[in-house]
Order: C-alpha cells, then sequence, then structure tokens
C-alpha cells in the first residue's frame, strides 16, 4: 500500500517541494492549510490545480497548530504513515515582535501535535520535526554537528529549541518514533521574499531592470551556510525512512557573509560592487557593469552609483553571528550529501528572480 503523509506548512517553501518529492515517490499526501484573507496556496497551486493529483494523491484540511480539537479530528481522518512538521512562525527577526505567538507555534505546536498522536493512539507513526540551526546561536563549535550545546538567540531560536527537545522527550518517553532535522538555511526560488538570500535577488533584479534603484539591508557581517532548498526536503523524507529514529544535521559545510551573498548576486548579473564605510554607513557602490546573458535596462546605473544601503532598522536586538554545520552524520548513515552550494544557488534564484521580474514587472 503507498503511504499516506501529512504535512503541516504545506503552503511555506519546504511544504511544497516536499509534497512534490512525497507525490513522486508514491505517497498520498494531505496538508494542512491556514484560513487567509487571500491567497496563501501559491507555491502548490500547479499540484492543486492538477486533476490528476488533486482529491485523488493530494488533500487539503484548513488547521492551525494552535487548535488542538482540530489536530486531533485530522489524525483521527488521516491516519498517516508520515507526518512532517514544517509548520512555523519561520522569521526570526519577526519573532522579536511577536514572541508568544512564535512560541505558541514552534514549541507547543509541536507538543499539541505530539500529544494528539498519543491520544488518537498511532503507534506507528513517524513524525518529522523541522529542527533549525538557529539553536546553535552563539555558536560553541565550529562547525556544528548533533553534539554542539545550543545557545539560541531569538524568540524564534528558543521556541524551537523546546521543539527540539519535545521531540527528543516523546522519543524516549513513549517510544514514538519522532525525529529532529537539524537544518542549516536553505534556499531557492520559492523562498519567502522578507528572508535576505530573496530579499537580494529579488531586489537586484528589479534595479536591474529599473524598477528599483536601492537594496536596503541590515547586518552584512553575519555569516550563513546556505544550502539549496529541494535537496533539505529529500532530506527530511530520507530521515524518516532510517530505520532508527534520530536526529540530524544538514548543511552545507560552507560559510558566506550577507555581503558575500549580495556581491555575487550583483555580480551574475554583471553588476560588480565595491565596499565603503562601515557598519551603518556602509555602501555598496558599482565598481564596473560587464557583459553578462542579462540585459541591464537600467541606463541609470553606471561607475559610482549606490545600490546597497545599510539601515539599523534590519538589525536584531541579538543575532547569530556564524553559522557552518557538519553533515557527516546525514552522509554516512543516510547517503544524504548536498550537490548545490553557494555559487550555483545563487545563479539559481537570480535566474528565476530576472524572469520573474522581466515578465510580470514585479
Ligand atoms: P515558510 O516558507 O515560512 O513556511 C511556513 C509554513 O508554516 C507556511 O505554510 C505557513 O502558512 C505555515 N504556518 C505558519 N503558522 C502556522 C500555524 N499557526 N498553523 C499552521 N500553519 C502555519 O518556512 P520554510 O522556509 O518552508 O520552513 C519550513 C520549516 O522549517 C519551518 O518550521 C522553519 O522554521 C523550519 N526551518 C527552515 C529553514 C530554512 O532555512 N528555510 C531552516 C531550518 C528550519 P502560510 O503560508 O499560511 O503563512
Ligand atoms: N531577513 C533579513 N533581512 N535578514 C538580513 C537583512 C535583511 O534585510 N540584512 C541582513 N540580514 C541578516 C540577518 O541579520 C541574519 O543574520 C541573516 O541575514 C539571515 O537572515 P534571514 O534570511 O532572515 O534568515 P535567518 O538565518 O535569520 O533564519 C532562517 O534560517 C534559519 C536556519 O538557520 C529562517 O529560515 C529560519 O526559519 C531558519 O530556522
Amino acid at each position: 500500500m503507498n503511504k499516506k503523509a501529512l504535512i503541516t506548512g504545506i503552503t511555506g517553501q519546504d511544504g511544497s517541494y516536499l509534497t512534490e518529492i512525497l507525490l513522486d515517490k508514491g505517497y498520498t499526501v494531505h496538508g494542512i492549510i491556514r484560513r487567509s484573507s487571500s491567497f496563501n496556496t501559491g507555491r502548490i497551486d500547479h499540484l492543486y490545480n492538477n486533476q490528476e493529483i488533486y482529491g485523488k494523491r493530494l488533500f487539503l484540511h484548513y488547521g492551525d497548530l494552535v487548535d488542538t480539537s482540530n489536530l486531533n479530528r485530522l489524525l483521527e481522518k488521516i491516519e498517516p504513515d508520515e507526518i512532517y512538521n514544517l509548520a512555523a512562525q519561520s522569521h526570526v527577526k519577526v519573532s522579536f515582535e511577536i514572541p508568544d505567538y512564535t512560541a505558541q507555534v514552534d514549541a507547543l505546536g509541536t507538543l499539541r501535535f505530539l500529544d494528539a498522536i498519543r491520544e488518537v493512539g498511532l503507534k506507528q507513526v513517524k513524525f518529522y520535526q523541522a529542527s533549525t540551526s538557529e539553536l546553535y546561536g552563539k555558536a560553541q563549535d565550529i562547525p556544528q554537528t548533533e553534539k554542539t550545546p545550543f545557545y539560541p538567540r531569538s524568540p524564534y531560536g528558543v521556541a524551537k529549541l523546546y521543539g527540539y527537545w519535545i521531540i527528543v522527550n516523546y522519543r524516549e518517553a513513549y517510544n514514538l518514533f519522532a525525529c529532529n532535522g537539524i537544518l542549516f538555511n536553505h534556499e531557492s526560488p520559492r523562498r519567502g521574499e522578507t528572508f535576505v538570500s530573496r530579499k537580494i535577488t529579488r531586489a537586484a533584479s528589479r534595479i536591474a531592470l529599473g524598477i528599483d534603484e536601492k537594496l536596503i539591508l541590515g547586518n552584512l557581517n553575519a555569516k550563513r551556510d546556505w544550502g539549496y532548498a529541494p535537496e533539505y526536503c529529500e532530506g527530511m523524507r530520507m530521515i524518516l525512512q532510517h530505520p532508527i529514529p534520530e536526529d540530524f544535521v544538514m548543511a552545507t559545510g560552507e560559510t558566506h557573509t550577507v555581503r558575500e551573498f549580495a556581491e555575487l548576486t550583483f555580480g551574475e548579473l554583471g553588476i560588480n560592487l565595491e565596499w565603503d564605510g562601515k557598519d551603518e554607513r556602509e555602501r555598496g557602490i558599482i565598481k564596473e557593469i560587464v557583459k553578462t546573458k542579462y540585459d541591464i535596462k537600467n541606463k541609470k546605473l553606471k561607475q559610482g552609483v549606490c545600490v546597497i544601503e545599510v539601515d539599523g532598522r534590519y538589525y536584531r536586538p541579538t543575532e547569530v553571528d556564524l553559522l557552518i554545520g557538519d553533515y557527516t552524520k546525514a552522509k554516512n548513515l543516510l547517503g544524504w550529501e548536498p550537490k548545490v552550494k553557494f555559487d550555483e544557488l545563487i545563479k539559481i534564484m537570480i535566474e528565476s528572480d530576472y524572469e520573474k521580474v522581466l515578465k510580470r514587472g514585479f
């Protein structure tokens, strides 16, 4: 019999890729979506509008991680073999503004789900928890592994830390097949526009095409280990196929600053930058424009023009300065390894955003 998966956060970046992967493997997929005043299914519309799939092997249900009785009902009705808990208030900066809600969803939401599994009596179900490299926060080791102590630096990180430990506790206390994927940053053309990678690739495209003049960023010195989301979503599935429930780091093993991300992105379009000033006075200025496959339609762009500025309003009260992951365990036990590294990731994202902006004009 084909497996049945239940995905929370199916409308998000990872949820959409994971759905495609599981459908490809022959799963039936049930997804939980939130009621929204505007369309929130853009990332899965191609599946939702496919009559071969929707209503046959893909089903969507309204729900929310803050609604316990809803989770109970859905589990009773669907009886999934595998659950992927990807739903979260996932923005670190926003978590400083809405810490209570972030904890309700990211920490207690995980507990509600685990408890609903016990109440409904789904003894055989396998549970994947979207854990995060934000747990390492003020990193205690370089690189970070499954054994590195945690030191979260935001309400988001702290809420996810609760999620991490409640998974470990339910695994040990009730023998539940529950695993944490400690995933480092992973990006794609489907990444939300307010995360820094997508903010940069989208803005660079808009600047090149003459829609925007400048990109305003926060901390350019932060270093992240950025990978390609579809590969990490395949990793989630692999974690649940491993015979023993365990926690795994998934990362690329490379780290780069936000400044490097911006420099490479503009460079991909043929806009080579140099930097001037420090901290909030730092600016990215055009050094030269060179020919690439992308057409720079904005004729105002020339040597000396400033295209990047820093604004302290994007700084976080406490920052995570450096993340770099060691994925040896995932490689050895699961055979998981990332193929797309930093340069390639930027190429994929800029190609997509340039095309989108060119076609739609936004
Ligand atoms: P995302 O694009 O922000 O998607 C989050 C999803 O959660 C969306 O479908 C959202 O619904 C849903 N959601 C939010 N609050 C909810 C609630 N109260 N009840 C039900 N659903 C809710 O995030 P992502 O990048 O795909 O990340 C997926 C998961 O992995 C998240 O848990 C994130 O914290 C974690 N993670 C991400 C990364 C990364 O680099 N991407 C790294 C480590 C861990 P709407 O579409 O309606 O907003
Ligand atoms: N969002 C944003 N916007 N970040 C900026 C900006 C800006 O204008 N300027 C600089 N940054 C810096 C942030 O301060 C941070 O150090 C870094 O860029 C990355 O920020 P985000 O892209 O927002 O991602 P994140 O690392 O905070 O969190 C993402 O990755 C985590 C895994 O490590 C999210 O996907 C989390 O959900 C995920 O757990």
